[in-house]
């Protein structure tokens, strides 16, 4: 048990509470961020001249070593430290010894952790955002490459009016534009510095905070030093912001597995990005899919797990508040690996655009622009209306489609209806006619996807960032 405290107890912490206490599980995932915090903090102690040049020369050396060293496992990070930064530190020592105990003049825990979490944080939405492009990128390629790929449109599960495979995806698109545009607040309102906060009401000594917020590449230092130590909100938004991308993918997921069912049968998974059953040889199971699916429910346990957490803590820091990484961090994790996995999944499916079309021309998808038909013709729309709704029944007692009917059969229901009646409700010109801003029509999308590729263009990742 290295410790960083003790000078006042007069007893060994009991094991089973040392234990308990301690973090190094799972907050040595912050070695990195902790080692730079500290590069960056010694510096600027030593630019206030409260240490001297040789000292910070020797913290620098000793904390590059100790990177590499457990970079390439010749230094193991092991429980018998409680936390990370007793790990650095207690190593430091014993590489730059008294400069090494210099180290953390000016500084807590409360503030170090806290600096820690954000860096690990503010590393994590970038990696996020960055999946988020390739994906961008994977669907818009689709989009482009299926303008023309006709299928039923849904609502209720229910076919309703036809539409484009690039339509439908394209809904994706607007989604993770979206969540790209979430992380990119996130990550403007919590790019700032807590370091110099202290335990809770900063220090005497003459810190430059500015100076390390620089160094770390934040706006500038955090305003509150009771808020600094305590405040966890970004983790909170950026995990809402998580489970909102999971709640995407989720979805998206969902409609793979119904399309790539036996019954709809309108796509087809890549063998790579399948599994088979141990029992039944003809299986091949959208297992994937299932599991992005099936994931979401730990990302949002997370989310609620820290809002649990976080709601009745007092200022300024309290150990509650160590319960933030865990389920954080394999969040982090998961959402990452959902994305990229999802990506490899979506760019490997192969589309059975015969049946896709099929589909979209049989269950009425075109009733609407029949109805709209006799509007054209002058009749008002609540008219037309009931009109269609006597077409759809008839044609569901003599199971065939509205297109299928003979002009006298149509006329018995309206004297409107004529012989362009046939172009006017097609399954070509139910999509193509559909030209608003957002709607399916090859042209209205094309220029949807010109508006969409600049973005791409003019979001690419670091320009965000
Ligand atoms: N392991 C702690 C955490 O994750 C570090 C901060 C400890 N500070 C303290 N005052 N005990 O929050």
């Amino acid at each position: 048990m290295a410790q960083l405290w003790g000078g006042r107890f007069q007893k060994e912490t009991d094991k089973a509470v040392y234990d308990f206490n301690a973090s190094i599980r799972f907050d040595k995932k912050m070695i990195e961020q902790d080692i730079k915090g500290s590069l960056a903090h010694s510096k600027m102690l030593e630019k206030q001249g409260i240490i001297s040049l040789e000292d910070y020369k020797a913290i620098k050396s000793g904390l590059e070593k100790i990177l590499d060293d457990v970079k390439n496992n010749a230094l193991e990070i092991t429980d018998e430290y409680e936390d990370v930064h007793s790990f650095v530190e207690a190593n430091l020592i014993k590489i730059a010894s008294d400069a090494g105990k210099r180290l953390h003049t000016g500084r807590s825990r409360n503030d170090q952790v806290a600096l820690d979490m954000r860096l690990y944080t503010r590393d994590k939405l970038v990696q996020t955002d960055e999946a988020l492009f390739h994906l961008l990128n994977v669907i818009i390629k689709i989009m482009e490459e299926n303008l023309n790929t006709y299928m039923p449109g849904f609502t209720h599960l229910q076919k309703a009016q036809p539409t484009t495979l690039a339509h439908h995806f394209g809904a994706y698109f607007e989604m993770f534009k979206r969540d790209r545009q979430r992380l990119s607040d996130i990550y403007e309102r919590m790019n700032y510095c807590p370091l110099g906060a202290g335990a809770l009401c900063g220090t005497t000594y003459p810190l430059d905070r500015d100076y390390v917020a620089e160094l770390l590449e934040f706006k500038g230092p955090t305003l509150n030093s009771m808020d600094s130590v305590s405040d966890r909100d970004y983790v909170i938004e950026f995990l809402n912001a998580l489970s909102i991308i999971m709640m995407h993918l989720s979805r998206f997921c969902e409609e793979i597995i119904l399309w790539n069912s036996n019954e709809y049968r309108f796509i087809e998974i890549d063998d790579a990005f399948s599994t088979g059953s141990s029992i039944m040889p003809q299986k091949k199971n959208p297992d994937i899919a299932e599991l992005v699916r099936g994931k979401t429910g730990r990302v949002y346990g997370a989310l609620m797990s820290l809002l649990t957490t976080m709601k009745g803590i007092p200022l300024a820091y309290n150990k509650d508040m160590q319960e933030d990484k865990e389920m954080a961090f394999d969040a982090y994790d998961t959402v990452i690996s959902c994305i990229t996995l999802f990506g490899g999944m979506l760019e490997t499916l192969t589309y059975n655009k015969e049946r896709m079309a099929q589909s979209a021309m049989m269950g009425f998808t075109n009733a609407t622009d029949c109805a709209d038909y006799l509007v054209y013709k002058g009749m008002p729309f609540r008219d037309a209306h009931t009109v269609i709704g006597k077409i759809v029944l008839y044609c569901i007692d003599k199971n065939c489609s509205i297109d299928m009917l003979k002009l006298d059969e149509l006329k018995g229901f309206s004297d409107m209806f004529e012989d362009d009646i046939y172009d006017a409700i097609s399954l070509e010109t139910c999509v193509e006619k559909r030209l608003t801003v957002g709607a399916p029509g090859s042209e209205a999308m094309k220029k949807v996807i010109e508006i969409n590729k600049e973005y791409l263009e003019d979001n690419k990742i670091k320009e965000i960032f």
